[in-house]
């Protein structure tokens, strides 16, 4: 038998097939994924995240409606040709980084089966080599090393490693939560001896979630062949990763206590635009001042805005 060491994981799957509702009505026609976190879509932070990670072989698992991802990680040699005729060097690199961040690829969903479905899609691009799942919802901060870490506690301990955040009971309904072994702390990893997707909040094994980062080994794959489908009638990954802790592969989670930006719904989206905004060296010292003070004059609350 090998290692847990022995393969390290090289590919990044982004499921990517979710039809947005929560952003209707611009995902009519611009998929979520798209939607521009100050100036990159969100999407692009993720393959920057995996890339910087050492996985720069990318699939993105898509649906119908998508073609614009595609369309996005393409080159564009018009827009690249007047932006160089212009000597627009800022801009052509800004275009050039989306391309050249990583190599990625694609397949379709076909059916919104749900995302255990959506990674099983993955199987013939991925082989027999532990692998990432990034999901798109949550953006990482460029200085935290979340995913590096859990690369390296999948290379000690072999198995799956999923990040967890401590959510709350309040939230925690929204999420995948797992009950851990303590005991088994090893600096920042925990071994997971039990997993359960959207429970009810008196009936979570904690109040820790699965946030949207995954190291997987590739025995998930037979894994999610035999998952039926679970909450929310979809075949779910959390269900999979059960099966794994039933079979004694080892499931550790690693406690993110980092900067985590949420894009999700609405109202995180809009926390994370401006969060990111405030931080970029070429719009911060224009937007603080600003916010400031547009803060300092927004009436109180419960008082009629001006
Ligand atoms: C998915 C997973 C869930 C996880 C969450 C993280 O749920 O099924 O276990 O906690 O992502 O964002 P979704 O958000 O797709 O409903």
């Amino acid at each position: 038998m090998s290692s847990p060491s022995a393969r390290t994981a090289t590919k990044a799957v982004i499921p990517v097939a979710g039809m947005g509702t929560r952003f209707l009505p611009a995902t009519k026609a611009i998929p979520k994924e798209l939607l521009p976190v100050v100036d990159r879509p969100a999407l692009q932070y993720i393959v920057e995240e995996a890339a910087r990670a050492g996985l720069p072989e990318v699939l993105m698992v898509t649906g119908r409606n998508k073609s614009a991802i595609e369309d996005f990680f393409d080159r564009t040699p018009e827009l690249e040709t007047a932006l160089e005729k212009k000597g627009d060097q800022f801009r052509l690199a800004a275009v050039h980084a989306a391309t050249d961040v990583a190599q990625v690829h694609f397949v379709r969903q076909g059916e919104a089966r749900g995302l255990g479905h959506a990674v099983l899609q993955a199987a013939a691009f991925v082989g027999d080599e532990p692998f990432a799942v990034l999901l798109g919802d949550d953006i990482i901060d460029a200085r935290d090393l979340l995913l590096e870490e859990m690369l390296a506690v999948q290379a000690e301990h072999g198995g799956a490693v999923v990040a967890l955040l401590d959510v709350g009971a309040d939230n925690i309904s929204k999420y995948g939560a797992v009950a851990v072994d303590e005991s088994t702390a090893d600096g920042s990893a925990v071994r997971i001896t039990g997993l359960v997707e959207k429970p009810p909040a008196d009936q979570a094994p904690s109040t820790l979630a699965i946030i949207g980062r995954y190291v997987l080994p590739p025995e998930i794959f037979a894994a999610l062949r035999v998952t039926e489908p679970g909450a929310g009638g979809e075949i779910q990954l959390t269900d999979a990763l059960v099966r794994l802790v039933d079979d004694g592969v080892p499931v550790h989670g690693v406690v993110f206590s980092g900067r985590r930006y949420d894009t999700g719904d609405r109202l995180d989206y809009l926390k994370a635009v401006v969060q990111l905004a405030v931080e970029r060296e070429d719009l911060g010292p224009q937007l603080r001042p600003w916010l400031r003070k547009f803060v300092a004059d927004l009436p109180a609350e419960g008082a009629s805005p001006a």
